[in-house]
């Protein structure tokens, strides 16, 4: 062995590596705000890839479900001049954040990785500001879900409902038998969730349209939205005491235990129970919330990304960018997450038999015309009005407000809010 080529060889390699290093490895910032359990593990998967390109992760998680807080230290942080490289943002608060000239342009990655063929339209018209791209899809998510615990249904005799009659008649005998029939997290975005699923249920997905994503005032004013309202504040009658602020991994969790029957909301709370090693179809079991059964409220995470002027913070971007939408990531991300790929060409191997429904539901939604956005999670409205229809539904859920007045308040509120 020649001891000296091979110190050469070593050294030139060691050089090359500092050298490849500095040129080429990068940070981003990234504003997020997956910390439930589900969540965290799901989102290093994203960082594992990055470091393993050689760049680096500077985490910026801001907890608290929906991203309500993390939206607000996401306007700080832009109106300080100091945005981080990457945003959890969705639906059309992208196009407000490229209206201000902030994000980056993304279609040199978006060509290379064909993203216009693997992507559907439905989602990349969401991604594009004036025909480019200045987002990138993580996922889809459904709302209108309802996690069962089948062991508390059968310790209550009681059978998991699929209209909203055999939910009440479930609900008494599971709180007869001791338990807490809905695990429920009274914050405004969960009380959103909840009703817009009682929502589509009861109205249907054309209704569901006319109000929640048109905001048409002879639907928000309707005996179809009051007859939904009262049936939304039906379910608090069998949710618990310390329901108000309760986070909804908690409320997950309370399912998990076997201390509550069901929990309605979207299969992020599938994240849970994966995380807690439960098994679907004999832990735990997802059915669509009552009567909302062949539609589908769909919720797509995205980051928007914003400009750099570092070229080694670009490339760093530029490849979380390629990462999100890439097979290896689509595949190990959601399967962590509960939701499905956003991206054709994933091996369906590794999902369960509630992903492989939510594959199927979403493709016959989409062809139905049952195809929705979610108003809860920003994909229907902009801010402004998604917040106007928070204040009303978290007011009428936790008030003696009648669900004539929410009714109406709708109308006033929301066009307030225009
Ligand atoms: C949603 C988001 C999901 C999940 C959930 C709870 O808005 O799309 O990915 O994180 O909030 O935090």
């Amino acid at each position: 062995m020649n001891f000296k080529l091979l110190a050469k060889t070593m050294a030139v390699l060691i050089l090359f590596c500092v050298f490849s290093t500095s040129t080429f490895a990068g940070q981003v910032e990234v504003l997020h705000w997956w910390t439930s359990g589900g969540e965290a593990k799901s989102v290093a998967i994203l960082k594992g890839l990055l470091e393993k390109e050689g760049h680096s992760w500077k985490d910026m998680a801001v907890a608290g479900g929906a991203g309500e807080n993390a939206m607000t230290v996401l306007k700080t942080r832009a109106m300080a001049g100091n945005p981080p490289t990457a945003a959890q943002v969705k639906g059309p608060a992208i196009q407000e954040w490229a209206r201000e000239g902030l994000l980056a342009n993304l279609d040199p990655v978006a060509k290379k990785e064909n993203w216009d063929k693997l992507v559907p339209s439905v989602v990349t018209d969401i991604m594009k500001y004036q025909g480019h791209y200045v987002a990138v899809p993580v996922n889809v998510h459904k709302i209108n879900w309802m996690w069962c615990n089948p062991s508390v249904f059968i310790k209550a005799k009681a059978k998991i409902p699929t209209t909203w009659a055999e939910f009440e008649t479930a609900a008494k005998k599971i709180k007869a038998a001791g338990f807490i029939p809905v695990a429920f997290g009274g914050q405004a975005w969960q009380e959103a969730t909840v009703f817009e699923s009682v929502v589509i249920g009861q109205a249907g997905a054309a209704f569901y349209k006319k109000a929640l994503v048109d905001t048409e005032p002879g639907a928000l004013n309707s005996p179809q939205m009051i007859k939904a309202l009262k049936t939304f504040k039906m379910i608090k009658k069998y949710t618990d005491k310390n329901a108000p602020g309760r986070d909804w991994n908690m409320a997950t969790s309370m399912v998990i235990k076997g201390e509550a029957a069901m929990q309605f909301m979207g299969d992020w709370a599938k994240g849970e129970f994966t995380a807690a090693g439960k098994n679907p179809g004999t832990d735990y079991v997802a059915i669509p919330a009552p009567e909302s059964a062949g539609t589908y409220l769909f919720n797509i995470d995205s980051f928007i990304m914003f400009k750099q002027k570092d070229k080694s913070a670009q490339q760093a971007q530029n490849a979380m960018a390629r990462l999100i939408l890439g097979k290896k990531f689509q595949e190990v991300f959601n399967v962590n997450k509960g939701s499905i790929p956003v991206r054709s060409g994933i091996a369906k191997a590794s999902f369960d038999d509630i992903a492989l429904r939510s594959m199927d539901e979403f493709a016959a939604a989409a062809a139905n015309g049952t195809l929705m956005p979610s108003m809860a999670h920003g994909m229907a409205v902009y801010p402004a009005v998604q917040g106007a229809i928070y204040d009303v539904v978290t007011e009428f859920y936790n008030s003696d407000m009648t669900a004539k007045e929410a009714a109406a308040k709708f109308v006033t509120t929301i066009a307030a809010a225009k």
